[in-house]
């Protein structure tokens, strides 16, 4: 064999040890918080037939026309490696009948386009992905957008922008494309070559051309959102009033339209700094894909995971940082605390904070020695003193500081954030 025949394919990568420790801690970290919002994970097949791609995506989007591996097998079908993860979701959603169309799920796996392979931009990449289905609803885009944010909080992301724009009601789509070509219609010429196409087959994307004279030309033109409905308007408007309720903002964008035909409402790109040229570490958004002759709504989002990885490098993230420690550990000085501690950690445990503690009221010198190599943020001491008084010695672990708080007190620094809305927003 000749030598590079023990190498993979071009823009495909073999992921072994130690690298692959990251890549699980990353995906089980995922797991958890998809739990969290009750997603369940769905495993559908790499190949697919062709159709369903053209079908769902878009026949003139750049992924079909140019970026699909597909085989014929033997001159009876045609078969595509999937490029992406939301078009086999759906139809096997579908085919679940009414329960599919309101199903919360996730998936983790690799996708293939055949693309020139450079920095960022791989033929075999990773999607971690979420779709929930149901009918359109702002505040379903509003808790997708939010449940992304927090994956990406959850893996120590901090760097994150997240820009947003809608492409209106599924029956808004002529109208728009029409306006659009009113008033690109005197710039035609100095438009590049693909936009020129773009203009008869998908008007949409000469919006976010990168090509600087595109970009320029687009730059004057009415927005997107000026041609749509006004159920369109404001059902973006509901979206952002939500997603400042989550405490969250998207900087509207209003050239952002995704490359992708299934899209409806709601589009977002999560982009990164640490990413160079191809920064985009996710898209998602609200859709509609007709599946035997019925539509079927969804939200959802997929993250690229090599570009995960690299942003978690580009921010000095490392596989340390992601082990999940836990958030409270108990110690017990006495029999009678010991008792009380393993029912407060059982509460703990079901209210979702992760807690430890010693299973014997052994010295405080040796209980403390095992708090601190379990990496927990907060230490609660008590002894017959603090049971009398129904408090603990809560010890803040990073700030090196002690003081005495009740439960009540001591639950709002365990429990995850709530963060109250804006005022007036
Ligand atoms: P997409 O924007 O085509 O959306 O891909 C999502 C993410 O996959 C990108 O932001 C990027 O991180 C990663 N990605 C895409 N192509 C490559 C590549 N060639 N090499 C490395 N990473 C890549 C979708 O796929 C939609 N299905 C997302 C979605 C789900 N929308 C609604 N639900």
């Amino acid at each position: 064999m000749a030598s590079d025949e023990f190498l993979p394919i071009k823009g495909m990568s073999d992921i072994i040890s130690p690298e692959v420790s990251l890549w699980q801690l990353v995906e089980s970290r995922a797991r958890e918080v998809f739990h969290a919002y009750g997603l369940t994970e769905i495993r559908t097949p790499i190949l697919e037939r062709e159709e369903l791609f053209i079908h769902s995506l878009g026949n003139t989007t750049d992924v079909v026309q140019k970026e699909m591996f597909t085989l014929d097998y033997q001159g009876k079908m045609r078969l595509t490696l999937r490029p992406e993860g939301t078009a086999g979701v759906i139809r096997s959603l579908a085919g679940a009948g009414p329960d599919g169309r309101q199903a919360r799920v996730y998936y983790l796996g690799p996708m293939f386009r055949a693309e020139r392979p450079q920095a960022g931009r791989r033929r075999q990449f990773h999607q971690i992905g979420a779709e929930l289905t149901g009918e359109a609803n702002p505040l379903a885009d509003a808790e997708c957008l939010a449940m992304q944010a927090h994956l990406l909080k959850a893996w120590g992301l901090s760097q994150c922008r997240i820009k947003i724009n809608t492409r209106g009601l599924p029956e808004d789509r002529a109208v728009v494309a029409d306006g659009l070509r009113t008033v690109l219609k005197p710039h035609l010429d100095g438009l590049c070559e693909d936009c020129r196409r773009r203009y008869e087959q998908n008007v949409l994307r000469v919006l976010d051309c990168k090509n600087p004279a595109c970009g320029k030309i687009v730059e004057g033109l009415p927005s997107m959102t000026s041609f749509m409905s006004e159920a369109s308007r404001s059902y973006f408007e509901e979206v952002q009033y939500a997603l400042r309720l989550l405490n969250l903002e998207g900087e509207v964008t209003p050239r952002l339209v995704r490359g992708l035909d299934y899209y409806a409402h709601t589009v977002w790109e999560i982009s990164h700094p640490g990413l160079g040229a191809q920064d985009a570490l996710s898209g998602g958004g609200r859709y509609q894909i007709m599946m035997n002759g019925k539509p079927v709504d969804g939200v959802g989002f997929a993250l690229g995971m090599e570009r995960v990885l690299a942003a978690l490098n580009a921010e000095g993230v490392h596989a340390e940082d992601l082990v999940l420690r836990p958030k409270a550990w108990l110690v017990s000085l006495g029999e009678a605390a010991l008792k009380e501690n393993l029912l407060l950690a059982m509460t703990l445990r079901r209210l979702g904070v992760a807690c430890g503690m010693d299973l014997t009221a052994r010295s405080m010198k040796a209980q403390m020695r095992a708090a601190g190599k379990s990496g927990a943020a907060y230490v609660l001491i008590r002894g017959d003193a603090e049971m009398e008084k129904g408090v603990f010695q809560v010890k803040d672990m990073v700030a090196s500081k002690q003081e005495e708080q009740a439960l009540p007190e001591i639950m709002s620094l365990l429990l995850p954030d709530i963060t109250p809305p804006p005022a007036g927003g």
